[in-house]
């Protein structure tokens, strides 16, 4: 198989002879280059993605190009959350959103939906809102449906409800909890499933592969879900990860993931290598096959361990390590995704491809 550019250089079409005044000299002529790309999507028995910045895709070309040749699935990494799109009462803002569904529609990609409902990422309006339950219960609707039935029969898939457990299993205090009470949780799906029947629901949450108390509470609710009949189809694993994460644990997430019987997410894959947050790290060989290894591992846990009917695939978290969220964040130098901030691609590349044989 082949994966990387092949380049042949007919090195002895290199010269010509040209004529001189004074005679016949050697002309350079350009090498013959014959160039064999590939694209990463086509190497994967499940879906490839990333998530994408908007400004990204209209503005950088090179970013643009690899979105199309690599990946055939799509997640906006902003454009779809509340405070993007919903950033007034009653003012919806499509503009960046539909961008990016226009461009997946235009090149055959499927694009999954983040988040409808989060504790982050809301504007103002929601965070000093001063309504009663009900009016807070016909905002969350409002929203919900809105959203879902914009782009109803063209995103296939959401993440309806982010990060509502904290890793301890406990449920995350926030807005939405403390207004609506625990099993507004419930609600949130049922809402989306009436705007879009077809569309398939993700329970989104990080931290799988480190807290065992945070996949029980995960499937303790699935479960639940499913004795109430609240329709739910997916469970994301974001796998925000560090390259020193242990086997055991990435294959208790995938066993757990399996276990749920529902379609499984990695959603936002990356692997950070700065685990001391030092400012002086760099990227270097080894730690770029240290990185290469982990991003390996997780792709052939995930092939192997969540049965093909329940593959919904894998999702990076963004592009290149120069858009990472990682080193803000973190406030430290990163480079956490398998192509670098010239989107060359990484060790990982590779790996990933390997991962999924
Ligand atoms: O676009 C504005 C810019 O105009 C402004 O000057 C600048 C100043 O802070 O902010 C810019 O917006 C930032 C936005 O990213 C785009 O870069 C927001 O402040 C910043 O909060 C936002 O961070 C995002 C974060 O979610 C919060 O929404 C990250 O990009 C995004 O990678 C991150 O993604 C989350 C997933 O949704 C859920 N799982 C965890 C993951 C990582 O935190």
């Amino acid at each position: 198989m082949i994966y990387f550019l092949l380049t042949f250089s007919f090195i002895s079409a290199c010269t010509k002879k040209g004529v001189t005044a004074g005679g016949t000299t050697p002309v350079p002529v350009p090498p013959v280059v014959v160039v064999v790309d590939t694209n990463l999507y086509k190497f994967m028995p499940f879906p490839m993605g990333a998530s994408v910045g908007i400004s990204l895709m209209k503005n950088n070309a090179k970013y643009s190009g690899v979105v199309g040749k690599e990946y055939n699935s799509i997640t906006a990494e902003n454009a779809m959350k509340f405070g993007a799109l919903h950033p007034a009462e009653n003012t919806y803002n499509w503009a960046d959103a539909d961008y990016l569904v226009a461009y997946a529609q235009a090149n055959g990609k499927r694009i999954h939906g983040h988040t409808l409902n989060w504790y982050q990422n809301l504007p103002a309006w929601v965070t000093n809102f001063s309504g009663d339950s009900i009016a807070w219960e016909n905002m969350l609707k409002t929203h919900i449906q809105t959203v879902v039935a914009h782009f109803k029969g063209k995103v296939a898939s959401w993440d309806v409800v982010n990060e509502y457990f904290n890793d301890d299993g406990t449920i995350r205090t926030s807005v939405w909890v403390k207004n609506l009470g625990p099993d507004y949780i419930a609600r949130c799906f049922q809402y989306a499933r009436q705007a879009d029947p077809d569309a398939i629901l993700f329970y989104n949450d990080y931290g799988h592969e480190y807290s065992s108390a945070k996949r029980t509470a995960i499937a303790n609710l699935i479960s639940s879900f499913k004795t109430r009949g609240i329709p739910i189809h997916g469970v994301g694993m974001q796998f925000h990860m560090t390259y020193t994460q242990t086997d055991a644990n990435i294959n208790a997430a995938m066993a757990f993931a399996a276990g749920t019987g529902l379609k499984v997410h990695l959603s936002e894959l990356d692997i950070r290598l700065n685990t001391n947050k030092l400012q002086t790290l760099v990227f270097t060989d080894a730690l770029a096959a240290q990185q290469a290894a982990r991003y390996k591992f997780v792709v052939q846990a995930y092939n192997a361990a969540i049965p093909k009917a329940q593959q919904f695939g894998i999702t990076t978290w963004n592009v290149g390590d120069a858009d990472s969220w990682v080193p803000s964040w973190q406030g430290a130098p990163d480079w956490p995704l398998p192509f670098d901030a010239n989107y060359l691609r990484k060790p990982a590349y590779k790996a990933i491809i390997e991962g999924g044989k």
